[in-house]
């Protein structure tokens, strides 16, 4: 089966077991927490915890609770996200902030939070031990992507521009924890001992690191038609991400004045951002950060080189499909 079928069949799965989840009053919280997750999302995450716990030869119905209090705690990231990023819209229609106000946005976060937690412990058909296994995990990645996301605002915050050290540190804690804790969960749902638990888990680390090098490239130089969110605000939010990183150390003259015009300028005009996209696009900045993306990619096929069957080929040509989107 294709990447995309595969991953929207078991979106469909999860999908109706989080609709169930997230219902209650007062009905406005839980509107503003379901509000991204009707319009959309890939839901990658959750099929990554159902396909590692498949690889490794575990049921579905045993992951499905921690698939969805993944996706749970991903959309809770994504609402928090969106108000210290100043993003209006996401999936095509307003952020939650934006739709509906701070403070039910700010709630609808933490009920997400909150009931990613009660989903694993009150839902999941596994044994004590393995749930608290789950739980141990992840906790830990929240307090990581918590870091990662406070270095990330600090980064953009300050004027000096990162390494690409520094960059990949912060795109592991604030994106690819999450990834490689889904894998992990997975293979914890299939009872699998630490050495498979280990091999999921930088499947997942490096996929992760992979996706959001192509997520920062795509913020920049995608089209907002298809990513359904409005791309050049990474620039004017002063963003220190890889494309932007690649394009000031390479860019000489006018071309470096035409990004550093707009970089980092809340109000910079749409045709400044424009221009200034154009420039970092022939500076062949594109093919550089995709061929790093790929980097990160083939290091994490290599972590199931162990395993066979279709459910680990079909996650083999996940990494296939982040490298290459454009959505
Ligand atoms: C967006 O992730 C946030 C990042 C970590 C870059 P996704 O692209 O997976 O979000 P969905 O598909 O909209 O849920
Ligand atoms: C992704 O943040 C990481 C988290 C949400 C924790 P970004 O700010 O890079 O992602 P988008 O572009 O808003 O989806
Ligand atoms: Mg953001
Ligand atoms: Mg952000």
């Amino acid at each position: 089966m294709k990447s995309s079928e595969s991953i929207k069949k078991n979106a469909t799965f999860v999908n109706k077991f989080l609709r169930k989840e997230l219902r209650g009053e007062p009905k406005q919280l839980y509107d503003a927490a379901a509000h991204l997750i009707i319009h959309g999302g890939k839901r990658l995450r959750p099929y990554l915890v159902l396909k590692s716990c498949k690889v490794l030869g575990g049921k579905q119905s045993d992951a499905i609770a921690a698939a969805s209090s993944v996706e749970m705690i991903h959309n809770f990231t994504l609402v928090h996200d969106d108000i210290m990023d100043n993003d209006e819209m996401r999936h095509g229609v307003p952020t939650t902030h934006n739709k509906f106000d701070m403070p039910l946005a700010i709630l609808a976060g933490d009920v997400l939070y909150s009931k990613a937690y009660h989903t694993i412990s009150s839902k999941s058909k596994l044994s004590p031990n393995h749930t608290t296994q789950l739980v141990t995990k992840l906790s830990k990645a929240c307090v990581e992507i918590c870091e990662g996301q406070v270095d990330d605002v600090k980064l953009a915050e300050n004027k000096r521009i990162p390494t690409e050290r520094e960059y990949i540190k912060m795109i592991e804690k604030k994106t690819a924890v999450l990834f490689e804790v889904s894998c992990a969960m997975g293979a914890i749902c299939a009872k699998r001992k630490e050495k498979d638990v280990r091999n999921l888990s930088s499947f997942g680390r490096n996929l992760g690191i992979a996706f959001q090098i192509t997520d920062d490239l795509i913020g920049i130089m995608g089209d907002s038609k298809v990513t359904k969110k409005p791309v050049g605000n990474d620039i004017r939010e002063g963003k220190k991400s890889l494309p932007i990183l690649l394009a000031i150390r390479k860019a000489r003259g006018s071309d470096k004045k035409k990004i550093l015009k707009v970089f980092g300028k809340s109000k910079a005009a749409k045709k400044d951002v424009q221009t200034a996209v154009n420039t970092i696009r022939s500076l062949g900045i594109e093919e550089e950060v995709r061929k790093k993306a790929l980097q990160y990619a083939t290091k994490a096929t290599k972590s199931l080189d162990s395993y066979s069957g279709s459910d680990k080929n079909e996650m083999v040509s996940l990494l296939d499909f982040v490298v290459k989107r454009s959505l």
